[in-house]
């Protein structure tokens, strides 16, 4: 038995049939090819996962695909969409905010949906923010400098997220 799901995905309409028992991240990766969304804990407590759905953050390998029918997902591939890279990734890219790169794309999910709701965080609003994405390589400083660079550069242009 499968379930229709009708969705939006980085501003493209998707239309498929899935198993009722089928995350979104296998949908995404399995189903879409967009492998930006990553799986570590399959638990929902590391945040690699991260993708946003109607602009708020959520652990994609916890999240059952039927649950997100009608709507709106973005992952890290849409974040450089035009091909222009978003100040968070030239963030992340300047202030070397990562080592191995696995937790990167679920990071900067959850620093999007922080700069949309606070353009402009503290530095304690940023590690309490990302608190919920693990970075086994302990790159928080540089993380938190990235998210900090991104809000400036984002307010310079007049530009919330
Ligand atoms: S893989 Fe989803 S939260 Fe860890
Ligand atoms: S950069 Fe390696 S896990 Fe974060």
């Amino acid at each position: 038995m499968t379930e229709h799901l009708e969705l939006t995905v980085n501003g493209r309409a998707e239309s498929l049939d899935v198993d009722p028992g089928e995350t979104l991240l296998e949908v995404l990766r399995e189903r879409l090819s967009l492998y930006g969304a990553r799986e570590s804990c399959a638990q929902g407590v590391c945040g690699t996962c991260t993708v946003l759905e109607d602009g708020r953050s959520t652990a994609s390998c916890v999240r059952l695909a039927v649950l997100v029918d009608g709507g709106s997902i973005e992952t890290v591939e849409g974040l450089d969409a035009g091909g222009v890279r978003h100040a968070l990734q030239d963030a992340f890219i300047t202030r070397f905010a990562f080592q191995c790169g696995f937790c990167t794309p679920g990071m900067l999910m959850a620093a999007k949906e922080l700069l949309t709701e606070n353009p402009q965080p503290t530095r304690t609003e940023i590690r309490e923010h990302l608190a919920g994405n693990i970075c086994r390589c302990g790159a928080y400083p540089e993380l938190v400098d990235a998210v900090e660079a991104a809000a400036e550069l984002l307010a310079s242009q007049g530009d919330a997220s």
